[in-house]
């Protein structure tokens, strides 16, 4: 399935997901002996984040990154001017998703519901862009990386994070389990699909090693 149709279908799934997504995963990381607080903590450190900057979620979902995003860019005016745009009101954090039902359940950032692979904002409109748990699904990844580079300020850092075991995770029972119930466990990470302009493109594990991290610069002209 490519394209919009692998689009539509997952619209789909999250949409009716939606309800059970925080139980099943709080399950889902009891059962795979994640610490899921401080593995996004390390996934959101990653950004370089530091107070006033504005940072887009891309696949935000239930929102279970967002207040460590707050945490780092808040300043001291309350968290409401807008990063390297002094002049902007535009709120510091911005969650974005395919998914109405996904979005309706987080209350607390400014809320923008899109495909990943065509962004609704302008060139360098962010200081950082992250992406956890969906670059195996999109219809076109590649198109969503390139866009997470184009919304993101020259110097910004994008990080974009999903399943898929490192290799010395491939050999034991945690990955038959894994594999078995979610077979994305199994993919490798994108690097190729990295946009050609990007700099410093590094690659970082987290979640015990279960999810790699793909960080990655845009150009300074
Ligand atoms: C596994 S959830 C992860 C949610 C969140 N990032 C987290 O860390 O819990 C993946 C999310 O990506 C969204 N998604 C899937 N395909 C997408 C697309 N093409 N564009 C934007 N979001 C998409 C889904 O609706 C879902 O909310």
């Amino acid at each position: 399935m490519r394209g919009y149709r692998r689009i539509r279908f997952w619209r789909g799934v999250y949409d009716l997901w939606a309800p059970v997504f925080d139980p099943a995963l709080s399950i889902a990381n009891f059962l795979l002996g994640y610490d899921d607080p401080s593995e996004r903590e390390n996934l959101v450190s990653l950004l370089g984040l530091r107070p006033g900057d504005s940072v887009l979620e891309v696949g935000a979902g239930t929102g279970r990154n967002l207040s460590f995003l707050q945490a780092l860019t808040r300043n001291q005016h309350g968290g409401q001017a807008g990063g390297h745009n002094p002049e902007s009101r535009a709120p510091l954090v911005v969650a974005q998703d395919l998914s109405g039902g996904m979005l309706r359940r987080l209350s607390c950032a400014c809320r923008v519901q899109s495909m990943a692979e065509a962004l609704p904002f302008s060139a360098n409109s962010f200081d950082a862009v992250l992406h956890y748990g969906a670059l195996n699904v999109f219809g076109d990844p590649g198109a969503a990386l390139a866009e997470m580079l184009r919304v993101v300020r020259p110097g910004g850092w994008v990080v974009a994070s999903d399943q898929g075991m490192r290799e010395e995770n491939r050999h034991g029972w945690r990955f038959r389990v894994a594999r078995g119930f979610i077979p994305f466990f199994a993919r490798r990470p994108p690097l190729d699909l990295v946009p050609a302009e990007a700099e410093d493109v590094e690659l970082h594990w987290l979640w015990r090693g279960d999810c790699f991290a793909i960080r990655f610069r845009k150009p300074v002209e």
